[in-house]
């Protein structure tokens, strides 16, 4: 009968770990809301001077360009130093890693404790050279509406145009200026989450030609995360690049 009482234990205690255990269950709704604002934080790089790109938001709201935020610039570096060399490739390992490894992810992700990924890059150091930093960081986060929308970086620095709209003003600029080769080292919607993945960080393009654009095309879904430990409002997307 010790044998049943061993029996009785296992079967008691593999009950509670199945009842402690979250069950995930996925349910999808259409998002009735559209007033609110969605957060897009930004932070990437590209390679010019800061004084020769404006970025903005243009939505089918054709609210002002300016009511959305406004970005942080500052000039640095295209190479990287060491230190944010690594911290670039363990993002760009951890997706790479998460999109061709994986493909029901939702147990490790949202019910895993340990995967936290600190979505933040460290902040730029100075380098030694005495050079003149040939890139711009631009950082920081937009306030969107729900609608269909375009973010966009490009030569010339943005002025309003009376009565509506916006222009880039890009004079005096040498061919030999544009260079759209960038790097993302954050992209993401809403506020951050843990189990969410943003595929976008991590990305580095050079592009060897000067008038070279890139696109990239995104869908966004508004995701709440219903856990006894979590519970979070926030956005995933999805991406292609043209
Ligand atoms: C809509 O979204 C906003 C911001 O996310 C929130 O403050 C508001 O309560 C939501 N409204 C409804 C009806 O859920
Ligand atoms: C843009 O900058 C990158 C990094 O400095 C360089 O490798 C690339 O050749 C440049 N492209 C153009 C068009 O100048």
């Amino acid at each position: 009968s010790l044998i049943t009482f061993v029996l009785i234990g296992v079967l008691i205690l593999s009950e509670i770990r199945y009842y402690a255990d979250t069950e995930l269950q996925f349910e999808y709704l259409v998002d009735t809301n559209i007033t609110g604002k969605i957060k897009l934080n930004i932070d990437m790089t590209i390679a010019m001077k800061c004084h020769h790109i404006g970025a903005d938001v243009l939505d089918q709201t054709g609210q002002d360009v300016f009511s959305f935020g406004q970005l942080q610039e500052e000039p640095v570096f295209w190479e990287l130093n060491p230190d944010e060399e690594e911290y670039r490739n363990m993002f760009r390992e951890h997706n790479e890693y998460l999109t061709k490894q994986y493909h029901a992810l939702q147990d490790i992700l949202w019910k895993s404790k340990d995967i936290q990924l600190k979505a933040k890059f460290p902040k730029r150091k100075a380098h030694s050279s005495k050079k003149e930093p040939d890139s711009c960081n631009i950082y920081g986060s937009f306030e969107l509406n729900k609608v269909a929308g375009n973010f966009h970086i490009t030569a010339g620095k943005s002025i309003p145009v009376i009565p509506k709209g916006h222009a880039h003003l890009a004079m005096m600029m040498d061919v030999s200026d544009y260079n759209f080769s960038h790097r993302i080292d954050h992209f993401s919607i809403g506020d951050e989450a843990r189990g969410i993945i943003y595929p976008l960080d991590g990305t580095e393009i050079v592009t060897a030609y000067s008038h070279h654009s890139f696109q990239y095309f995104m869908q966004i879904v508004p995701t709440e995360i219903r856990t006894y430990s979590t519970n979070m409002n926030t956005y995933q997307f999805a991406v292609t690049e043209k």
